[in-house]
């Protein structure tokens, strides 16, 4: 998908946003510690984004379902609790379609290599974000780094704290002021999707899904929209859009 110049204004203002929400941070954090961090990290987007582009979109999503559960502390690719448990956010349904973990692990390999122990993967996540964006096209944003990793993961605070498709304007407006956001940043971070595809179902609205059905109501009575086959037409809805 092309993006036009307004588009990428769009999206260099999201991850700006993202980054002036972090504290403490700082350009080039690893200057001293891993001087070739950056590199790395742009040097691996640079060379599997090309052949597999349609993975910016979920890595700049992954960015975003990372910094709103507990802050950007890389919890979405924990595989197992503290405790041991594997109820981690990466279970909860918003983050069921997050896709590029593999990716992740491959830029964190070749930083352990380098420099063992010193970059984050908070960090990785929100560079490789940004490279990948610009990689298929999209706007440069000044990426600060110095993010620390958590140890907490926790499915139900992935629930609470993604905002769900379902979610009016009033919801959305309450759970971007709980991260400090506001109405601006709502409207150019929801720019984002200016990339990216989704699965029918977290769009189909009861009435889309009561037409497929054939059970779509009017203002005054129920109507057959498909009288004869209707639950074998729904069943046949495509799960995926191009
Ligand atoms: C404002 C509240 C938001 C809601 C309710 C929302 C919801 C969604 C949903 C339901 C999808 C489709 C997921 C699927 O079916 O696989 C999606 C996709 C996506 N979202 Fe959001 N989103 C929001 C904000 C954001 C933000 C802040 C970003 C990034 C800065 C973002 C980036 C993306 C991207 C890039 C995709 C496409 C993912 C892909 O291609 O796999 N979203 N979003």
């Amino acid at each position: 998908m092309k993006m036009g110049y307004a588009n990428m204004m769009i999206i260099l203002g999201i991850i700006a946003i993202i980054g002036f929400t972090e504290a403490q941070l700082m350009p080039n954090y690893y200057a001293h510690s891993c001087p070739r961090a950056e590199e790395i990290v742009q040097g691996f987007v640079h060379q599997h984004i090309p052949n597999a582009p349609s993975l910016a979109a979920p890595l700049l999503r992954m960015q975003f379902h990372d910094c709103f559960v507990r802050g950007c502390d890389a919890s979405v690719l924990l595989n197992i609790t503290k405790a041991g448990n594997n109820d981690t956010e990466k279970l909860a349904n918003p983050n069921l379609t997050l896709r590029g973990f593999d990716f992740i692990d491959g830029v964190k390999s070749l930083l352990e290599a380098e420099c063992p122990g010193v970059v984050s993967c908070a960090d990785i996540i929100a560079l490789v974000a940004r490279d990948a964006v610009v990689t298929i096209g999209g706007p440069w944003w000044p990426v600060t780094t110095g993010r620390r990793d958590g140890m907490f993961s926790n499915e139900s605070e992935a629930l609470q704290n993604i905002p769900p498709p379902t979610s009016n304007f009033s919801s959305l407006q309450t759970i971007f002021a709980s991260k400090g956001l506001d109405l601006k940043d709502l409207v150019l971070l929801s720019g984002a999707h200016t990339i990216g595809i989704s699965i029918c179902p977290s769009f189909l609205n009861d009435y889309t899904t009561s037409l497929a059905m054939g059970t779509a109501k009017t203002h005054h009575s129920t109507v057959s929209t498909q009288p004869t086959s209707s639950q074998e037409n729904a069943r046949r809805l495509p799960t995926t859009q191009p």
